[in-house]
């Protein structure tokens, strides 16, 4: 995914630029580039893989001082990774940093070859750049607005121009944005943590908003060239949010914030040991009257969502249907006013959920959405929102953003259970004490660091693997198969375990590892059946239980005795 930052101040600008750039490394990119004005000039450097060539570059000599400038870290989309197709694009005039995508790009750039440009690069940036070019006759903010109406997609834009060397000009179209606003200086990023270290305080640039910088002014306009009022944010956050704190990634360190990060989700939900929502714009009767539930999110969220399903059906009896985002959009779902719409996403920004949520509320559906980031756009569109409290999520990956998704889905479910009579204020009380205790046990099971290593030594060599469950079990496998593939490249599937007599099973060759998830009571013999079928032909079958049976088949490679997520899991079993 790629990073912009941008600044203007009295600072150099090079270094503030690297610095903002680092803070965005781990959103994962393949070269990096800054663009600076320097004595009216725009001088651009850029390199591909990390920032460190980069630095290297500009210390071997294209090393150049000014105050204003963009920089951008690129994760390949159009075209390969390399030092043309790193970003920023321009020309002597202007030059911008781009995230997102352009769509009609091929269409602009038939366009603009016949007005005689050439192009250099495989980028959709490029074609923007060129665009923007073809429409500037000195006034940057008339041919930003031309351009704004000719490209299509999602992105976000930071510019500069040559003949303006002490301002710069963000836009954007759902990709995120924010203006941080400093004493002296301000910045455009894609993030927060880029700019943290010099200031808490930022603006949201919202879709076709644009955004002039100076040293000692942000103004905002909109398409038609109105001043537009913003209100300012403060992070939340300090420094060590964005700082790795002696671990070895941040991933490992937000792994080891969960605890936490549930508890201080789960408290302020809890009134007299019962589900309190009522701060979240969510009384009783809003709660009641619903005919069908739909949950839309994208990846791990929607995995979360998965579990929301589960457990809400289970609980409530209402029909849950759970989808992802960029299909839900496109599908033309069947929703009307008597259906809640649940969104679920860590970031708030994602752009498919995004537009899964106006859809819905297009058609009248009442929409919640269970958001990390306060104040994001997915936060501000729902007609409810429940925060989950997880902290800042630096890692691409998400765990701990996960984990508090699934336990506001769990509270949620205990409420709507309670409110429409099928439970009792005991067995609610009950189940929320229980769910209270799952930080304390997600503690204890950090400690079991060595026993995960063993594990992950005996994965570490496969092409593929399959994890299979069923019911909450599955969902739960569907998040590991996804965390897997994400981290290690290793190939896996998760795969409801009884349905892989139906084909998927001659997947299993002598020695595939296969990790299976049998914590509910309910299932447990069902899954153990399954777990012999895969033996038999070979597997070496890790088990993940919390359910004490003599009926386990001999043999596994590994028996994990599990005790924390999966209480969570089978609390209502
Ligand atoms: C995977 C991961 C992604 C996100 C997905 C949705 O580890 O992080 O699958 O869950 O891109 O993002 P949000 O929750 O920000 O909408």
């Amino acid at each position: 995914m790629c990073g912009i930052v941008g600044y203007v101040g009295n600072k150099d600008c090079t270094e503030v630029l690297i610095d903002g750039l680092s803070k965005l490394e781990y959103r994962g990119y393949d070269s990096a580039g800054i663009s600076v004005l320097e004595n009216g000039c725009i001088r651009t450097v850029k390199a591909q893989g990390k920032l460190k060539n980069l630095e290297d570059k500009i210390s071997a000599g294209e090393c150049f001082k000014g105050t204003c400038g963009i920089g951008h870290t690129r994760w390949a989309t159009h075209g390969e990774p390399s030092d043309i197709n790193a970003h920023p694009h321009g020309n002597a005039i202007l030059s911008i940093v781009h995230n997102g995508i352009i769509e009609n790009y091929m269409d602009i750039k038939e366009s603009l070859k016949n007005d005689g440009y050439t192009f250099e690069s495989q980028t959709d940036t490029e074609i923007a750049a060129k665009l923007l070019d073809y429409y500037y006759k000195g006034d940057p903010v008339e041919a930003i607005i031309h351009v704004l109406g000719e490209v299509r997609g999602s992105f976000a834009l930071g510019i500069v121009f040559k003949d303006f060397e002490d301002t710069i000009f963000a836009v954007r179209k759902e990709s995120p944005l924010i203006v941080g606003v400093g004493d002296g200086e301000n910045f455009i990023a894609s993030d927060v943590p880029a700019i943290l270290k010099y200031t808490k305080k930022y603006y949201l640039l919202e879709s076709d908003e644009l955004a002039i910088l100076k040293k000692d002014s942000v103004e905002f306009l909109d398409l038609h060239r109105n001043t537009i009022e913003k209100e300012i944010q403060v992070a939340d956050w300090d420094m060590e949010a964005a700082e790795k704190c002696g671990y070895e990634h941040f991933m490992l360190k937000e792994i080891h914030e969960q605890p936490n990060a549930i508890k201080n989700t789960l408290s302020p939900r809890i009134k007299n040991g019962l589900p309190y929502l009522d701060g979240c714009g969510l009384d009783d009767e809003t709660l009641k009257n619903f005919n069908n539930i739909f949950i839309v999110a994208c990846g791990t969220a929607m995995h979360a969502g998965v579990v929301g399903k589960y457990v809400i059906e289970e609980l409530v009896r209402i029909p849950v249907t759970v989808d992802i985002a960029s299909e839900f959009r496109y599908r033309n779902p069947i929703i009307t006013e008597k259906d809640l719409v649940i969104i679920i996403s860590q970031s708030g920004e994602t752009a498919d959920t995004l537009a899964a949520l106006k859809l819905a509320k297009k058609q009248g559906a009442k929409t919640l959405a269970v958001v990390n980031v306060v104040g994001s756009s997915i936060a501000r569109e729902a007609d409810m929102v429940i925060y989950t409290h997880a902290g800042l999520e630096i890692s691409v990956a998400s765990t701990k953003a996960y984990s508090v998704q699934v336990a506001v889905m769990y509270l949620l479910a205990f409420k709507l259970a309670l409110i429409n009579d099928k439970i009792t204020e005991d067995a609610c009380r009950n189940y929320t004490n229980q769910l209270f205790e799952i930080p304390s046990v997600i503690s204890a099971y950090l400690e079991e660091k060595e026993q995960l290593q063993f594990i992950a030594s005996k994965l570490v060599n496969a092409d593929s693997l399959l994890f299979i469950g069923r019911g909450l079990d599955y969902a739960m496998s569907m998040e590991g198969s996804l965390k897997l593939k994400e981290i290690s490249y290793i190939h896996s599937e998760a795969y409801p375990a009884g349905e892989l007599k139906h084909g998927t099973i001659s997947l299993i060759t002598e020695n595939m590892p296969v990790i299976a998830v049998a914590t509910q009571k309910s299932l447990f013999e069902k899954t153990i059946s399954n777990i012999k079928e895969v033996k038999a032909r070979g597997a070496n079958v890790i088990l993940l239980s919390s359910c004490d049976s003599k009926t386990k088949p001999g043999m596994m490679l590994l028996i994990i005795e599990l005790t924390f997520l999966v209480q969570m899991i089978c609390l209502c079993h």
